[in-house]
């Protein structure tokens, strides 16, 4: 089965577990997008109803926009009821590295709001440790960002220059840069958190710890739903 497939169905079920009358988050990226196309789907055959979605980017407002989910934001509702979100890794604690669509920010931001927070992936996204495939997006002002660049070297990392398809330094829906740090294999990733969460001028980081209350994946032989304890 090939990978578009399965992204579809793991999101697909995260967005039938979502209940009528609930606040949403919207996560981003092609596995997520799926959800958003189900819970429209779901609206338009009135099998579910009165929810709103919070987006975790602008692309992802934009597409709810187009098929007719009503939004929110954080303003209105601080808490948030379900949030069905991608992942670029996946450990087995349940541990993410995200980002790899840019918008690590708002995601953690509407992940810290969620009372349960669903990750959906395929099953290449499982890793026996964070950053083994996937380097870490570390969202930075652009003031100073080789200051950051120069830290995150000296912690381990090989740092690469998020750039856009115009070959441009990408900017993040708040105007901020990525630096992708290869650290390989992560012993600590917690440790690595505090230690980033710590520097000013790093905005945010892709290591999600903690957040993840159930996991979807969906693998060549079906899919499968774990929770979290
Ligand atoms: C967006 O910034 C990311 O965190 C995505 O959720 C992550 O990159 C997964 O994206 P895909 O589902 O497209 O692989």
């Amino acid at each position: 089965m090939d990978s578009t497939t399965l992204k579809r169905q793991a999101a697909e079920l995260a967005a039938d577990l979502v209940e009528s009358g609930t606040v949403v988050g919207l996560g981003v990226g092609s596995t997520a997008i799926f959800a958003v196309y189900r819970l429209a789907e779901r609206l338009r055959q009135g099998d579910l109803r009165d929810i709103v979605g919070v987006p975790c980017s602008i692309a992802t407002a934009d597409a709810a926009q187009q098929l007719g989910i009503p939004l929110t934001t954080l303003d209105e509702h601080p808490v948030v009821d379900v949030t069905i979100d991608g992942a670029d890794e996946v450990d087995p604690a349940l541990n993410l590295i995200k980002g790899g669509g840019g918008a690590l920010l708002r995601e953690k931001i509407v992940a810290q709001a969620s009372r349960r927070e669903i990750i959906v992936v395929d099953e290449s996204k499982l890793s026996p440790a964070l950053c083994t495939r996937f380097a870490l997006p570390v969202e930075v002002t652009p003031f100073g960002a080789g200051a950051q660049a120069r830290f995150l070297q000296s912690l381990g990392a090989q740092v690469t220059w998020r750039r856009d398809s115009h070959g441009d330094l990408f900017h993040t829906d708040q105007g901020n840069l990525i630096l992708d740090c290869a650290f390989g294999p992560l012993d600590d990733p917690a440790a690595l958190a505090d230690r980033l969460a710590g520097r000013a001028g790093i905005v945010e980081h892709g290591l999600f710890i903690g957040l993840t209350t159930d996991l979807i994946v969906a693998g060549a032989h079906g899919v499968r739903h774990v929770t979290r304890g």
